[in-house]
């Protein structure tokens, strides 16, 4: 994976109804540890890296990248979205395409925040990359992110098998207005 090697990055942040996406600050250091240290974030993410080596590994300004966005809500992070070019996709549909993923605090599911967040960053995207198809996987156990997938309109390309389960590659293509 890359960054989407654009231009126009950061972005104004985006705001939606209830959330703001923006650029990681330091102040988003400690919930950046805690999302990526959740073994119930991660479960069907490979499971979660060590809190300690979090701690110590972690810049104090977390990460930035073209693509890599917070959630806030009410001024604090519930989540990240991350939008990368998916170089050397092992599956040759979605190699170089947009990719999307998503991880959000346990206490921020079953709201609705990850639907309005990743809504407004494939619009955004949508502004920055016209055009541009988007591809997600998924494993196809993880529900909440099937549920959220088909709810953003990503639809299945095919399923294979990798890192010991079944993965589902989904891809939301371009609206193209009508004349
Ligand atoms: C995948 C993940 C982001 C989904 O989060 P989520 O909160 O379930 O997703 P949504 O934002 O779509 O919220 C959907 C739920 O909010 C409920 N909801 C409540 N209020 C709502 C509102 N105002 N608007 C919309 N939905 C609302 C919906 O009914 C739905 O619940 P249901 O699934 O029980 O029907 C989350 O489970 C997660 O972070 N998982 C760990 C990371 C991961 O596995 N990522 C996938 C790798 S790409």
């Amino acid at each position: 994976m890359e960054d989407l090697g654009i231009a126009a990055w950061p972005p104004e942040p985006i705001r939606t109804e209830r959330l703001v996406l923006r650029e990681p600050e330091a102040r988003d250091r400690a919930a950046f540890i805690e999302l990526l240290a959740s073994s119930e974030v991660h479960i069907y993410l490979g499971g979660p890296r060590p809190r300690e080596e979090l701690e110590r590994e972690m810049p104090e300004v977390p990460e930035r990248w073209p693509g890599s966005f917070v959630v806030e809500l009410d001024g604090a992070m519930i989540g990240q979205i991350l939008l990368r070019r998916a170089t050397g996709h092992r599956r040759p549909a979605a190699a170089g395409k947009a990719d999307l993923g998503y991880l959000f605090l346990p206490r921020a599911w079953g709201c609705g925040y990850a639907f309005e967040a990743c809504a407004a960053a494939l619009d955004w995207l949508a502004g920055v990359l016209p055009g541009e198809p988007v591809v997600l996987a998924t494993q196809s156990a993880n529900v909440a992110s099937m549920r959220l997938a088909a709810k953003l309109g990503f639809t299945e390309v095919e399923r294979f098998e990798a890192w010991g389960a079944e993965q589902w590659l989904g891809m939301r293509s371009p609206v193209t207005p009508s004349s």
